[in-house]
């Protein structure tokens, strides 16, 4: 989200202020240290590992093991990719053949780094209790204001040695209550750089800086859980500002910087682990026309998650060439490919192996308030997630905590979270960025929840095959806002209603 009636009214007395100074990260020495590392997912027995460094690597490797002090398997790439306005390389590695469910310890091979360790994934089928958490719309802090005063955008922010961007912090301080996360875009906010039009002449190094600041801030809690991006509009590219689209420089146009950063490391679907053929031939096609990270699914226990792209790739999708919110940007893969995937990938998937199938995007259809639905997502999306019976739907973009009642076509379910045949949906918005909280507005009938007054995330826990419960935490001091619970029968192992 972004006000841009209010960047028109700022402009005459913007030209007046100073011109900032671009505070760029300073450049380590030994130029393979790594930095903004990211685990995620990629396939039963895969972890993908993700890093920057601030010199092209011939060669990445990582050493891992199940003990600290024998890392006695090593992968390696000869992946390392810039674009023109990046000062650094994203590396990326797969670490193969892991046991599920299992503390392995990692190190990136450099003359400068430490040893990490993450938790493997569970195996699809797996129906041990486990919690994902969902951050949207999350954004740099720091001293400068960026997250603690949504006015200030005068300095670029600096990383304060403190973990309190309050809601990284609470996923620090929390870090054994979940397993994984999921983050359906807006990351950095770098974008929202250029709203403040005195920044435009260092906008570009500014672009740069912000990003490079934010992932390294993420650091903490990305190289440590396994971390499922997909795309959002401040992803795309240097600013949502229409003007400035052709002024945008190459590297900052077309969600550059987020494909360099995780193309390789989010995964493609898994192959079917059930034992019905033409599930696996569902499964297999859904595998052709993924594309990460911009559509994808994955499976981690009780629960198969699809990641799909609300930004381009659909009939009048907002960011594409065409779209409405004037961000030129995509497609990324063939006409109609995400809703081919989207069919395959939910079709393919057999209840009795991952009763719990959720749905994560950015744009919601379903939110409180005026204006912020985004007709075309539902258009293209809502019909599927109904046929194949999707359990939850998860989306951010507005910058607040909401939960609605199971709902299609705007009618509540009659059977409420007692088993419905709709979706039920939610918003996690709450992250906490520069540009601050939505107010909630007007709240449709079938809203259970909305919550605008401080930054929030929400965590999902998969209790069991039939209870699915949705806590909201409110950041800065880990209580929970609201807290519900989803029983399903999921008596039928293909849904198609
Ligand atoms: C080693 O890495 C740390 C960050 O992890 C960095 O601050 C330091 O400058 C690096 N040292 C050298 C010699 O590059
Ligand atoms: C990478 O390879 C190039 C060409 O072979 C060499 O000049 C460069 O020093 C190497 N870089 C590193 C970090 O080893
Ligand atoms: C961040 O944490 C530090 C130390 O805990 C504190 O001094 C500072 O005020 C905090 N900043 C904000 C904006 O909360
Ligand atoms: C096999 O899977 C398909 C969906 O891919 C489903 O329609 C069919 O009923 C399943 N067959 C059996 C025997 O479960
Ligand atoms: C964006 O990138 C994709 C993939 O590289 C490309 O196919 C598409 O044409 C690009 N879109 C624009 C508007 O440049
Ligand atoms: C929702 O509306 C669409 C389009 O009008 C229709 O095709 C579909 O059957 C409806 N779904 C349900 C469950 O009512």
């Amino acid at each position: 989200m972004v006000g841009i009636t209010s960047v028109y009214k700022a402009l005459p007395l913007l030209a007046a202020s100073a011109l900032a100074g671009v505070n760029y990260p300073a450049i380590p020495e030994d130029l393979t240290t790594p930095f903004q590392q990211r685990l995620a997912v990629y396939g039963p027995n895969a972890v993908s590992l993700g890093w920057n460094t601030y010199e092209k690597l011939n060669q990445s490797c990582v050493v891992y093991g199940t003990s600290a002090s024998s890392l006695s398997s090593r992968s390696c790439s000869s992946a390392s990719s810039t674009y023109d306005t990046s000062r650094t390389w994203s590396n990326a590695v797969v670490l193969n053949g892991l046991t599920p469910a299992t503390t392995y310890y990692y190190k990136i091979v450099s003359g400068n780094s430490t040893m990490g360790h993450f938790m493997s994934p569970r195996t699809p089928g797996d129906k041990t209790s486990f919690s994902m958490d969902v951050v949207i719309d999350l954004g740099v802090y720091g001293r400068d204001g960026f997250t603690v005063d949504s006015k200030k955008k005068d300095t670029i922010p600096v990383v304060e040695p403190e973990l309190n961007h309050s809601t990284i912090g609470r996923l620090a301080q929390t870090v054994n209550d979940y397993e994984i996360v999921i983050h359906p875009g807006d990351f950095g906010y770098s974008d929202d750089w250029y709203l403040k039009f005195s920044n435009i002449l260092q906008g570009k190094e500014a672009y740069q800086a912000i990003l490079e600041q934010f992932y390294e801030q993420l650091a903490p809690i990305a190289g440590r859980k396994l971390y499922m991006a997909s795309p959002g509009n401040h992803e795309a590219d240097c600013s949502e500002i229409p003007y400035l689209l052709e002024l945008c420089p190459e590297g900052q146009k077309n969600f550059t910087d987020f494909m360099h950063r995780y193309e390789k490391t989010m995964p493609t679907p898994f192959a079917s682990s059930s034992s019905n053929k033409s599930a696996q031939a569902l499964a297999a096609k859904a595998r052709s026309s993924a594309n990460p990270p911009f559509w994808y699914s994955f499976e981690y226990g009780m629960a198969h998650i699809v990641m799909i792209d609300t930004e381009t790739d659909f009939p009048d999708a907002p960011d594409g060439t065409d779209g409405s919110a004037k961000l030129n940007s995509g497609p990324f893969g063939k006409s109609g490919q995400q809703l081919e995937f989207l069919k395959a990938d939910l079709a393919s998937v057999d209840r009795s192996v991952t009763p719990w199938v959720i749905v994560a995007g950015h744009r919601p259809w379903y939110t409180t308030g005026t204006g912020n639905g985004c007709d075309s997502c539902q258009a293209a999306f809502e019909n599927i997630f109904y046929k194949y019976g999707v359990d939850l739907g998860v989306f951010g973009h507005v910058h607040n905590s909401q939960r609605f009642a199971p709902v299609v076509n705007g009618t509540a379910d009659v059977n409420g979270m007692e088993n419905p045949k709709a979706p039920m949906y939610i918003i996690a918005g709450g992250a906490g960025n520069i540009e601050g909280l939505s107010s909630v507005g007007s709240k449709p009938d079938y809203t259970e929840f909305a919550y605008a007054d401080d930054y929030s995330y929400a965590s999902i826990t998969f209790v069991d095959e039939k209870n699915l419960k949705v806590d909201f935490i409110r950041s800065s001091t880990g209580d929970i806002l609201d807290s519900s619970t989803l029983y399903k029968e999921h008596g039928t192992q293909f849904i198609v209603q």
